[in-house]
């Protein structure tokens, strides 16, 4: 009999869980305690009775996993992220992989331009000061930051965006109505976005730029992009803020960077070895943190789960996944003889 099990790694939100009971799934939740990682022993031995994986970004969903069920008709991540599901073995082995894109743009964009506001006026110090109570009389020199609007002498600031999606052009929306001036980087793109705003080497982008604000999917040419010769390419006086993944980022190059002022600050809301932190950076005074809280609004997780729990559902029934991110799958040969040796 076929498997017709939904494995949800870890808990999601209830919207999710809701749309795969009325569906009548039947679901297993992993790891139900939230603070808890899923145990990979685990994991292998229950994939073994999945139909479907509703996964989340932090398991690593590889071959090992992947051929763990021979029944597995599909992944679902909650996440637009996939970069932890191993494609190449997912397309070899023609299993669909789905994720959520689209719905957390807007809310990505806003944590993106809190932490950018954040770090250019030192709110976590200013907040740190007030709850030691050290506020004893208003200073002219008190907690001075940065502009990031428009400075009283008239100058803009330059905001570049690396990896110019989704996420990108909404963090560009944002930073219009604080009249900065928007530069992006994209692999390979020359000339102006659809938008207007012009694509410029990273070199180019990294040396003009107040602001770097990172947004591009994490691959193999993403990795480490910015590395030591990159931050020494950034202004001394410049930001630099990444919402992305933490691996497009060298971290330990970026704690020198940081301790040596070779860039004015950072604001990460994700790690090169997440959640772990490189040594020394949560020692640093100019950088605020965040624990991968992009996409964390009550309403936003709630829709992000209900688009899993609907791509899980289809790839229960043997359907195309509304989000699928490899459909060529779906006309490949190992696709169609795994769904055959389920029937
Ligand atoms: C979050 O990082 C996501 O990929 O959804």
């Amino acid at each position: 009999m076929p498997e017709s099990l939904v494995l949800i790694t870890r808990r999601i939100p209830p919207a999710g869980l809701a749309l795969l009971d009325d569906a009548g799934a039947r679901t297993r939740v992993l790891e139900p305690d939230p603070d808890r990682i899923v145990d990979r022993a685990a994991l292998i031995g229950a994939v073994q009775h999945a139909a479907v994986l509703l996964t989340q970004l932090t398991e690593r969903i590889d071959r090992e996993v992947m051929e763990a069920s021979a029944g597995l008709r599909g992944i679902a991540t909650m996440a637009v992220g996939y970069n932890n599901i191993d494609m190449d073995a997912a397309n070899a082995m023609g299993i669909p992989v789905s994720n959520t894109p689209g719905v957390l743009t807007e809310t990505t964009a806003d944590l993106t331009f809190a932490l950018l506001l954040g770090i250019a006026r030192r709110i976590r110090e200013a907040d740190a000061y007030m709850r030691a109570g050290k506020y004893r009389i208003w200073g002219p020199e008190l907690l001075l930051g940065t502009d990031v609007g428009t400075g009283p002498d008239g100058s803009r600031k330059t905001l570049g965006i690396i990896g110019y999606g989704r996420i990108g052009r909404a963090v560009a929306r944002r930073a219009r109505g604080f009249d900065m001036d928007i530069i992006a980087y994209r692999s390979g793109r020359t000339g102006s976005a659809d938008d207007g705003t012009p694509y410029v080497s990273l070199d180019d982008l990294l040396t003009r730029s107040d602001f770097v604000s990172i947004h591009a999917p994490l691959n193999h040419d993403t990795r480490h992009l910015i590395g030591a010769r990159e931050l020494k390419l950034m202004r001394d006086s410049a930001f630099l803020i990444n919402v992305g993944r933490g691996e497009i980022v060298d971290e330990r190059a970026l704690v020198a960077a940081l301790r040596s002022a070779t860039i004015a600050g950072a604001a990460l809301d994700v790690y090169e070895y997440e959640p772990a932190m490189a040594d020394g950076l949560a020692d640093c005074h100019n950088v605020l943190l965040a624990p991968h809280i992009g996409s964390a609004s009550v309403a936003t997780r709630d829709r992000m789960a209900a688009i899993a729990a609907r791509n899980a559902l289809a790839h229960l029934r043997g359907e195309r996944a509304p989000e699928v991110v490899n459909p060529a799958v779906y006309d490949s040969a190992a696709y169609r003889a795994r769904l055959e040796s389920m029937s």
